[in-house]
Formats: structure tokens, C-alpha cells, sequence
């Protein structure tokens, strides 16, 4: 355990991220360190003590920073992309405002560093979409990639107006087993696994070579808590770094998929999600976060699609 004085609150920790990210933290920091919030507590946290908060209530969210001594806060709480389309009044809402309270209590001294998680989201489609830079076009097409964009200049803006220290990654679609994605456009990257082993076939929301940038859970994690831990110098971007993990299309997840069950089908019809995949990059290039903060890879698909099917076989039964 890591002999420190920060006292993590993570809010939005029932979800796909914030399950593995609370376990990560208190296996780091000491569990007594790590406070989970979320409108409701999850089977999934277990690993630390829970509050139940709601992310718009800047007063609640108040008493829980004083009531712990909170030093850091890892802001989770979000619509995604899919979710977001369905509600966008309300995603702009709830993704703008509560990114302001967390924002407004670091301004104010109560917390020393925030992590703010970014997204591909932030992307369009004038957007170059393979090896996509750090600093290119940026006009995305959903309300949830408005949002994030939005969000990573106000991250900056109260990083140079105000000194607060907020660190960023524009994660790509992630893919893990301990827990379930919550309503975005990548989403079928995790299915497929749970539908494999549970039918041997699946149905894709996606059509065959819809390819976009994805990460194991595993990885992304790590680039979280080494984003966090880097010395202040080291972080040259106050917006969101680009962060690339591997790319693959619905027919190239399956066929991996294939060699371990070798009997596993796809089929393809594709939703409205296909228009947001379709605005998204197939690739990202991550010099600045390899740079700056030395991040690297570890997962690539084979090594991807074992470790999903290990771990998940065991979850679902036979
Ligand atoms: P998720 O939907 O699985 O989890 C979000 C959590 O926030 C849920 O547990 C939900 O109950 C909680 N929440 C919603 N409204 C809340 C509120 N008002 N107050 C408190 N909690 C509230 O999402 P996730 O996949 O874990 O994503 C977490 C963050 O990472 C989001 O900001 C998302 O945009 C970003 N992100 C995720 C991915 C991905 O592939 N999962 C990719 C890019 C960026
Ligand atoms: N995985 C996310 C989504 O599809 C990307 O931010 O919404």
C-alpha cells in the first residue's frame, strides 16, 4: 500500500469504469483512503466505503468532500454517447454541471487534483480519422462528444485561470469483465464475449467493418492511476491527452473470438449507433501521453480476447 495523505472520493464508482477503478485505488491507496459514490450503491463496490451521492448536488457533494477530507476526486459520472442521444438536454446537463461543482471545489481549495475522464467522443467526422492527432479538427456530432469537448476546455481554463490541477484522457471504447458498460457506442466490444459464451452467437448494433479505437479495462486503469500519480511538470496537457490502446471491427473481434470457439456466429444490423460510430475515429495516435508521462500499451487483440474469455467463462455459467 502506498504511504500517502490523499483521501480519493470517485463519483459515478457503480459504473463500468468506476467497479475496477475502486478496487485498483484501495488496493493502492488502502481502502479506508478510497470513499465509492453513486446515485446507489452496486453489488460490484465492495472495496471501499460507499456514499450515496447525487453528482448535481453541489451542497451534498460538499459535506462528502469536508466529512472525509477528500484530496482527489475522480469524476466519472456521465451520460455516454448512446444514452446521451436519447436525452440530450439532460446529458449536457448533468455531464456540464457536476464536471462545475467538482471544478468549483478545487477553485475553492477543497480538493487539491481532479481526474476527468475525456472520450474519442470529442471527435467528428472532419476529424482525420486514422493516427489522429492530439491537436486536430474537433467538431463532434454528438451531444456527449459537445460535452466532453466542452469539458476539456473548461479543464483548462481553471487549470490556467484558477491552478487547479485536473488531468485527462480521452479514453477509447473499453472492454473488461468485472463489470458492465453503461450505454455507449462501444458497448457491443464487451457483449459479444457474454453472448459468445452464453449462445454462441451474436447480433452486432455495428455493421462488419465498423472499426474503432478500443482498450482493455486493465490498460485503461493503469493509464488513469499513472496520469494521477505523474509529477505535476510532467503534464504539458490540461485538456485531455489522447490515449490509444488497439482498433478492430465487429468481423475482426469475431473471428478472434472464433479461434478459441470455433463454432461462434455474427450477425450485423446496425442502429442509430452506426452513425455515431461512423463519426469516430478508427485510430489515435498517443505520442503526447507516451512523451509526457511515458504511458504504454500492453494489450493487444489475441491477448485481449483470452483474457475476456478466461475471466468471463468463469463468471457465466456453463
Ligand atoms: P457508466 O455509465 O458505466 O457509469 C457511470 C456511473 O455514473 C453509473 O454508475 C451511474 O449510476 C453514475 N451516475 C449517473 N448519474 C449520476 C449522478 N447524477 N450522480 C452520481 N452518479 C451518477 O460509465 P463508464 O463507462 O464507467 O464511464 C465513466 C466515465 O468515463 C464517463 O465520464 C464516460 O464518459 C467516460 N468514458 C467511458 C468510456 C467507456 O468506454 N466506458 C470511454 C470514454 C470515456
Ligand atoms: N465508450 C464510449 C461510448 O461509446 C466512448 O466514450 O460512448
Amino acid at each position: 500500500m502506498l504511504s500517502t495523505n490523499e483521501k480519493i472520493l470517485i463519483i459515478g464508482a457503480g459504473g463500468q469504469i468506476g467497479v475496477e477503478l475502486t478496487e485498483n485505488l484501495s488496493k493502492i491507496y488502502g481502502a479506508a483512503n478510497v470513499i465509492a459514490s453513486d446515485l446507489k450503491a452496486s453489488e460490484g463496490l465492495k472495496d471501499a466505503e460507499f456514499e450515496q451521492l447525487d453528482a448535481l448536488d453541489k451542497n451534498a457533494l460538499f459535506d462528502i468532500v469536508k466529512k472525509h477530507g477528500i484530496t482527489q476526486v475522480y469524476h466519472l459520472a456521465a451520460l455516454l454517447s448512446a444514452t446521451g442521444e436519447q436525452n440530450p438536454m439532460f446529458a449536457w446537463k448533468l455531464n456540464m454541471e457536476s464536471l462545475f461543482h467538482v471544478l468549483d471545489l478545487a477553485k475553492e481549495k477543497h480538493i487539491k487534483q481532479i481526474y476527468w475522464p475525456s472520450s474519442i467522443a470529442v471527435f467528428g467526422p472532419t476529424t482525420p480519422a486514422i493516427n489522429t492527432p492530439q491537436n486536430t479538427v474537433m467538431e463532434p456530432s454528438t451531444i456527449y462528444g459537445i460535452s466532453k469537448q466542452a469539458g476539456e476546455r473548461w479543464c483548462e481554463w481553471y487549470f490556467k485561470k484558477h491552478g487547479v490541477d485536473t488531468r485527462s484522457l480521452r479514453y477509447p471504447g473499453l472492454i473488461g469483465w468485472k463489470s458492465a458498460p453503461g450505454g455507449g457506442t462501444t458497448d457491443y466490444a464487451v457483449h459479444i464475449f457474454h453472448e459468445a459464451l452464453k449462445n454462441g452467437r451474436y447480433e452486432s448494433f455495428l455493421s462488419e467493418h465498423t472499426t474503432l479505437p478500443m482498450m482493455h479495462m486493465e490498460d485503461a486503469i493503469r493509464a488513469t492511476i499513472e496520469i494521477m500519480q505523474a509529477p505535476a511538470e510532467k503534464i504539458k496537457i490540461r485538456g485531455s491527452y489522447n490515449l490509444s490502446g488497439l482498433s478492430f471491427s465487429p468481423k475482426q473481434i469475431a473471428d478472434e473470438i472464433k479461434t478459441h470457439i470455433p463454432d461462434f456466429t455474427i450477425t450485423y444490423k446496425p442502429d442509430f449507433r452506426q452513425a455515431i460510430a461512423d463519426s469516430w475515429p478508427q485510430s489515435i495516435n498517443d505520442e503526447a501521453a507516451q512523451k509526457d508521462w511515458g504511458w504504454k500499451v500492453k494489450y493487444d487483440l489475441p491477448k485481449l480476447v483470452e483474457n475476456m474469455l478466461v475471466n468471463l467463462k468463469q463468471q457465466i455459467p456453463a
